[in-house]
């Protein structure tokens, strides 16, 4: 009798003590995603910011040569069709950078679902076309030791070029599981998508953290922006994120604290990294230029 009221207390105790440590780890988890995606978004925000005060401005008065301080060959007198990919591709990075985040947002897509739908059908259209805008800027600018082409390098080209075709895959796969109302799917694609859309993003972020590490431009040549580093970053910018993503759904699925909980910390370890970068990319990327 007593060894069984032992047996009960003792199950009961660890039924609870699992069931605390679950929803612990739950909580840690969900908080480390929330907060990093708030810090992703300020971040993405400042982007835009940049974006908008540096080009939209001088597009405003008229002065797109400006452009070349920033971006080398970004205005080439005479070629009409380069330079309109030019400017579509830099007024759809806003759309895009911002319409991305909202779509994520659980309270809109609940409250609003008729703006989660038009705001889609905008964020698929604009990941389209900045991909092919950008598929022209990269390649229709030759590839090397051509002093209009943006970037130089084979490598440079094809991680830009994956980066591109991943974003219209996913862009295919997310609105096919909307329409076939399969959510879970539609939702982890959408995910996906996020990442992706973010390359370029997370370019700029860890280009900044891995000169901060290293104390100084290496692997690359500072004045041209090329080299092993560069090539890497180009493939990194979007596979790294991925893979993250991964590994969350992952912990999310299954049913083990410890895994959620060593999740929740390397997120909160990698949110530190990217607010570094984030901050570093703003004061010496883009703040110059604002
Ligand atoms: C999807 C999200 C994207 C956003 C938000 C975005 C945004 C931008 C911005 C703001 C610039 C101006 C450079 C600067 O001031 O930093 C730029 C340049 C450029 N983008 Fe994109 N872009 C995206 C995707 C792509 C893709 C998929 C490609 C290639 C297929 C691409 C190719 C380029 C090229 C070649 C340049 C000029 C060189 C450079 O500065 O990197 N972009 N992009």
């Amino acid at each position: 009798m007593t060894a069984q009221v032992t047996a009960s207390i003792t199950t009961g105790y660890q039924l609870e003590n699992g069931f605390e440590l679950n929803s612990m780890a739950n909580i840690a988890l969900m908080a480390a995603s929330r907060f990093w995606f708030f810090v992703a978004v300020v971040g993405q925000l400042l982007f835009v910011y940049y974006i908008v005060s540096f080009y939209g401005n001088s597009a405003l008065h008229g002065d797109f040569v400006v452009w070349n301080k920033v971006l080398p060959k970004g205005y080439i007198p005479g070629d009409t069709m380069g330079n309109l990919a030019v400017v579509i591709h830099i007024f759809l990075a806003v759309v895009v950078t911002i319409g991305g985040p909202l779509q994520l947002l659980p309270e809109l897509r609940t409250r609003m679902p008729f703006f989660h739908r038009l705001n889609g059908r905008i964020y698929i259209f604009t990941a389209f076309m900045i991909s092919i805008t950008g598929l022209q800027m990269v390649w229709g600018r030759g590839i090397e030791g051509d002093n209009e082409s943006f970037f130089q390098g084979i490598g440079q080209h094809l991680g830009i070029t994956l980066n591109a075709l991943l974003i219209m895959v996913f862009a295919v796969i997310t609105v096919s599981y909307a329409a076939k109302r399969q959510i879970a799917h539609h939702q982890r694609w959408a995910l996906r998508l996020f990442m992706v859309v973010s390359g370029v993003w997370f370019f700029r972020i860890g280009l900044m953290l891995w000169i901060f590490i290293n104390d100084g431009p290496a692997g690359f040549d500072p004045q041209t922006v090329e080299g092993p580093a560069i090539v890497v970053l180009n493939f990194a910018q979007y596979l790294l994120p991925l893979i993250v993503l991964e590994l969350y759904l992952w912990c999310k699925a299954k049913a083990n604290a410890v895994c959620r909980l060593m999740m929740a910390s390397g997120l909160l370890l990698m949110t530190a990294a990217m607010g570094t970068g984030i901050t570093l990319a703003f004061v010496g990327l883009w703040l110059p230029h604002v």
